[in-house]
């Protein structure tokens, strides 16, 4: 785990000017599955409200908007923020700039409560202040049965005031000290995510369907006659 260092400020503003994709969200195998563990990681199969934080260019919003009735986007980069309007034009997904730790819902037409917050690659970014005044924000926000996801780099990026790993365990104490769980937490060598909720209820263990008939699955290898 790294210490909290001052970092070389990025300008996220220019960087989405020069570049729509600068992270290559859409090219990168890193930023494709990343995505897909933390959409697979999510605890529902629907949410009522979602809010994503740091939109970026919109990828993550869009497929949010597929699992919740309505998604909040948000992101301090105006450009960032205009990539996700263009993205979910054809969704019902809601893009406004905001800057963490600003609070969506005292917006006009936001809702007041979340189900569903997930913190892609942004946390640490931010200085110590800004991630306790951030994560209670969260806190205040988040719905009875709510749920709090994130995904890191693991490593410490030359622009950030923590590693990835650093940043998730220090918002593991925090959540967990106001009594949220964790739920799933996948670490490998390249990020790290995890997700908390407030109090899930679980799905039922399914019962064996006595009428079901087992349905061999077909050797897709053609075994050649033995020869003698
Ligand atoms: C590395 S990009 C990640 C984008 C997206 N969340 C993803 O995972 O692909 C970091 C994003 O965080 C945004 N950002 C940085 N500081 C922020 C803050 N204080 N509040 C909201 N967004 C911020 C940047 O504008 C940028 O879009």
């Amino acid at each position: 785990m790294t210490a909290e260092q001052a970092p070389t400020r990025t300008d996220f503003e220019a960087l989405y000017e020069r570049n729509p994709d600068p992270f290559g969200v859409r090219t990168r195998w890193y930023e494709r599955r990343k995505l897909q563990v933390v959409l697979a990681g999510l605890t529902r199969e629907r949410y009522a409200t979602a809010w994503d934080p740091a939109c970026g260019t919109g990828d993550l919003a869009l497929r949010l908007s597929w699992r919740c009735d309505r998604v909040l986007a948000t992101d301090a980069a105006p450009r960032a923020v205009h990539l996700t309007e263009e993205l979910c034009r054809a969704t019902t997904v809601q893009v406004a700039q905001l800057a963490l730790p600003g609070d969506p819902t005292t917006r006009p037409g936001f809702p007041a409560e979340l189900d569903l917050v997930v913190l892609s690659e942004v946390l640490y970014y931010l200085d110590a202040a800004d991630r306790r005044a951030a994560t209670q924000m969260v806190l205040t926000r988040l719905a009875a049965d709510g749920e709090v996801a994130t995904v890191h780099w693991s490593h410490h990026p030359h622009d950030a005031h923590l590693s990835g790993e650093a940043v998730t365990e220090e918002l593991h104490r925090r959540l967990t000290a106001a009594g949220l769980r964790r739920e799933v937490h996948h670490e490998d060598l390249d990020f790290v995510s995890s997700h908390w909720t407030r109090g899930r209820t679980p799905e039922p263990t399914p019962d064996p369907d006595p009428d079901a008939t087992s349905h061999p699955v077909p050797d897709p290898i053609p075994h050649p006659e033995p020869t003698r």
